[in-house]
């Protein structure tokens, strides 16, 4: 064995028939896939021993330690950096006088630090669940450090590309992110909505103009698709630093439910004016309905429709 992750990813399949290009993105289908009115009832179905859909103003690792084991279904977390950072810092295009205060920092060494909260995840997270964890460069040695103590496995590292980060004027503007997506066993859950899915994902950070936060917002497009690739509707997802509550909006714009962490007391209007300006499910659409550029090209190229089989006759013409 050459990797210890092959074992948990390799693909069991092996060919039989020819291969034609870009018949499979053609034939593309996602592992699951619900409709708007399916993915509805799966929200309002599903039941959790806590009360769920809120956010709790305390620090993290107190709260996790107090879940039951196996409750949730994803931990999105994106902790403070662990830099010299105040969340005011001058950002290409950004009005200083409407970025938030009280960003809570680390105190202490950040590897510590990072063990104690990732350490906490096996226990809470269910057989099925994944966890996706946001790092910058500078402190990512440290966090790859405690997943590993942790025992989680890291399935795929990612890099978010975005447009512009803290203005320099000696060194390169750092513009990506890193996105560690682990599991706790190898029977966690996949949706392989596209046919492709790259490991670099190019998404923009938002900026709406007026709009108050603390500067470390994430786009919810970066959390929407970590949400579709590891959770069916109505599913549990775990936030244990909210900062501006895009996660809860995520959730709540596609059919899940959501818990989440804040230290910090300040953010608890932004946090409930973000969750209360997005309807539920709002931003919910069933994969077929948005196919990726790739399954496109392929349709046209063998002329089929959305969702329509491709024939054994029309087939053969093609193999
Ligand atoms: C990088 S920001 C998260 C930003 C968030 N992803 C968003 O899109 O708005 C980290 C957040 O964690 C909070 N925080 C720091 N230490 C914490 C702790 N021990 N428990 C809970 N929250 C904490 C900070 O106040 C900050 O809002």
């Amino acid at each position: 064995m050459t990797d210890s992750n092959d074992d948990i990813t390799k693909p069991k399949r092996i060919r039989k028939t020819r291969y034609v290009p870009n018949l499979a993105a053609a034939q593309f289908k996602p592992t699951e896939d619900w409709t708007v009115s399916e993915a509805g009832n799966e929200h309002r179905k599903a039941r959790f021993p806590f009360k769920v859909d809120r956010i709790l103003y305390e620090d993290c690792i107190e709260g996790m330690r107090k879940l039951p084991s196996e409750s949730v279904d994803m931990v999105v977390a994106d902790p403070p950096f662990g830099l010299d950072f105040t969340g005011k810092e001058s950002i290409y295009n950004r009005d200083y006088r409407l970025v938030r205060d009280g960003y809570k920092e680390v105190q202490g060494d950040y590897q510590q630090f990072s063990e104690r909260w990732i350490c906490e995840l096996p226990r809470i997270m269910k057989k099925t669940s994944s966890a996706w964890i946001f790092s910058g460069w500078t402190n990512l040695g440290d966090v790859l450090n405690a997943v590993r103590k942790s025992g989680l496995t890291l399935i795929n590292h990612i890099i978010w590309k975005y447009q512009f980060g803290v203005f320099t004027t000696k060194k390169f503007v750092t513009s990506h992110y890193h996105i560690l997506f682990l599991v706790k066993s190898r029977e966690y859950y996949f949706n392989k909505i596209m046919h492709y899915p790259l490991d670099v994902w190019e998404i923009n950070r938002t900026y709406r103009v007026g709009e108050q936060k603390n500067s470390t917002k994430l786009p919810e497009e970066l959390i929407i698709r970590c949400i579709d690739f590891t959770t069916r509707p109505g599913h549990l997802v775990l936030d244990p630093f909210m900062g501006n509550g895009t996660t809860a909006v995520a959730a709540k714009g596609t059919f899940r439910h959501y818990l989440g962490f804040e230290l910090n007391k300040t953010m608890r209007d932004v946090i409930d004016a973000n969750v209360g300006s997005v309807r539920l499910g709002q931003f919910y659409i069933p994969y077929v309905e948005r196919p990726d550029e790739l399954v496109l090209r392929a349709r046209r190229r063998f002329r089929i429709g959305n969702g329509e089989e491709l024939s054994q006759q029309r087939m053969a013409t093609w193999i």
